[in-house]
């Protein structure tokens, strides 16, 4: 989808940061249930990085940067020690508050802090931190070299940077079965259905709109706060007027539709970081799971480093 040229030519950091903070502020706990599925697929993979590389380190200092409902903080802090501590950071403070309501009912041992951050400084000393997990997060900056400084800046030498759920720019799967896994994976979704339906047409995307609104308690809720943070950002003067449903989630998801190929991640990061891991992947609905698992594995021979998402891990000099 494009952005209307006179919303493109404005785009600012500024803007990306607010339209994230507001988006998730309202999005918060019905995030989960929109993700529900992605959270399944994901747990295993998270699992194993966390045996390999997170509880091996004694005491440990463990960062979650854009930690949203807890999804990867709450696979960690169960199993982390008395002595070691968790820190969750989010540009949105409705986002950390259900992660510390949801990780004080576990009865977790270590040390657990909640920060909000203004999108681009981490709050935390230089070299304090052991680990920095990062899941689905880099497609909302604006700006990845500041990530890079700032997670290089606060990691101890040979601390890891692990981060998962990114688009890959250098997918090369046919548009056919690209469109077939987007489509098995979120062909429940309501909100990726319509937006994909509305993509093309703002009448069609006002009429659906409407029509949901009143018929669907859920889209109404996100139709009220889709409006809400367009009349917010005119307030505040980052727009000068009303931007629709998926330009919102566009700007919110400012480097989706490009991804990240390879060869940025690693030069952005090289300076301060050696790459320990690369992968990529494709998701299994998991309704589909026979079907997708053939046709993965028969892509994932044919190209190993052209999945549509990928996860890296790596260690700070
Ligand atoms: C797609 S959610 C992922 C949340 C969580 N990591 C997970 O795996 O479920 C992205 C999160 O990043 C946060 N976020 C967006 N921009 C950010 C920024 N510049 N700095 C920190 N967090 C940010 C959002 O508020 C949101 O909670």
């Amino acid at each position: 989808m494009k952005l209307r040229p006179e919303i493109k030519n404005n785009i600012t950091p500024q803007l990306i940061l607010r339209i994230n903070e507001l988006y998730h502020d309202f999005e918060n706990r019905a995030y989960n249930q929109r993700y529900a599925s992605l959270f399944e697929m994901e747990r295993k993979r998270w699992e194993a990085l966390a045996e390999t590389y997170i509880y091996c380190k004694k005491p440990l200092v463990c960062l979650d940067y854009g930690t949203g409902t807890g999804f990867v903080a709450k696979i960690i802090a169960p199993k982390l020690k008395p002595t070691d501590s968790l820190i969750c950071t989010d540009i949105s403070s409705e986002m950390l508050s259900v992660t510390e309501t949801d990780l004080r009912n576990l009865t977790i041992n270590s040390g657990l802090k909640f920060i909000k951050t203004n999108g681009t400084v981490i709050n935390l000393p230089n070299e304090s931190v052991d680990i920095i997990t990062v899941n689905a997060v880099l497609h909302h900056l604006p700006n990845l070299s500041l990530f890079a400084t700032e997670a290089s800046r606060v990691l101890k030498p040979g601390g890891k940077l692990i981060i998962v759920h990114e688009p890959n720019a250098d997918t090369k799967l046919p548009a056919l079965y690209q469109l077939l896994l987007s489509t098995l994976k979120h062909g429940t979704n309501i909100h990726w259905l319509i937006m994909k339906m509305t993509e093309k047409s703002v009448l069609l995307e006002t009429l659906l709109r409407k029509i949901l609104s009143k018929t669907n308690p859920i889209y109404k809720h996100r139709n009220e706060f889709l409006n809400k943070i367009s009349d917010i950002l005119i307030q505040e003067k980052l727009i000068d007027r009303k931007l629709r449903g998926v330009e919102i989630q566009q700007l919110v998801d400012i480097q989706t539709e490009a991804g990240f190929s390879k060869e940025k991640i690693f030069t952005t990061f090289e300076p301060t970081f050696n790459v320990v891991e690369w992968k990529t992947f494709n998701y299994i609905a998991l309704k589909f799971k026979n079907l997708e698992n053939k046709l993965n594995s028969y892509y994932q021979k044919k190209f190993p480093d052209n999945g549509a998402t990928f996860l890296v891990v790596f260690t700070r000099k």
